[in-house]
């Protein structure tokens, strides 16, 4: 099903522009599909160091987000995802350029398997990257928030950091929550993708792909 959504979401890529591209495995299995298209892109940039190796293993010219002024696509994956295309991502770690490269991209395309789509959001511990030096202080802070926050083992970010994987969080206002936690002293940020949330998203089921949007 993660096969098929990588393959659909070949028809949004823009020819002769610069394409945002995510990190996980199913983002992993678009990046061989878009391989077979990489002479009509003029390239690509990535969400993590994981996935510019594998751009640039294809031979996709992989451009710094500072060289660009706009991209009219990204297209990544997710943890969980509403019918009001909110978002929780980062279960692979690449939360922050997810979330840097997606803003500056004109559509967000979500590719995901049917598991994925939920009612509201929180079943799936919420990431939070934190400066390495706030993790105790912002894991308090997330208790008095409801949440049972971890610090991900033996993991550090593309940009040197902590993970604290939230568990026991029912997220009902992912707009609100998302800005509330980002006001926390120490936070880089957080996987709540709701401020800016996926325009559309492809959905791998048994029966084919299912397109779901906002409208
Ligand atoms: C990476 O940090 C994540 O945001 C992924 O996009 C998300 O975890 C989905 O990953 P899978 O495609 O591996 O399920």
């Amino acid at each position: 099903m993660k096969q098929a959504v990588a393959r659909a979401a070949l028809e949004y890529v823009v020819e002769g522009r610069i394409i945002g591209v995510g990190t996980g495995s199913t983002a992993r299995l678009f990046i061989e599909e878009l391989a077979t298209l990489k002479d009509r892109i003029a390239g690509a940039v990535a969400s993590s160091e994981d996935t510019r190796q594998r751009l640039e293993g294809h031979g996709i010219r992989v451009f710094d987000l500072n060289e660009i002024t706009d991209m009219p696509v990204y297209i990544d994956g997710a943890d969980e995802i509403t019918p009001e295309m909110h978002m929780i991502k980062g279960g692979g770690g690449a939360l922050t350029r997810e979330k840097i490269v997606s803003a500056v991209a004109g559509k967000f395309i979500c590719i995901v398997d049917g598991t994925k789509v939920v009612d509201y959001l929180g079943r799936f511990p919420l990431p939070v990257e934190v400066i390495p030096m706030a993790s105790a202080y912002v894991a308090r802070e997330l208790v008095k928030m409801g949440g049972s926050p971890a610090v991900r083992e033996g993991f550090v970010t593309d940009n040197g950091n902590l993970i604290l994987d939230v568990k026991g969080l029912q997220i009902l206002d992912p707009v609100n929550f998302e800005t509330r936690l980002n006001q926390i002293a120490g936070v880089v940020t957080n996987g709540l993708f709701a401020n800016r949330p996926a325009d559309v998203c492809l959905i791998g089921t048994p029966e084919g792909v299912r397109m779901m949007t906002a409208d």
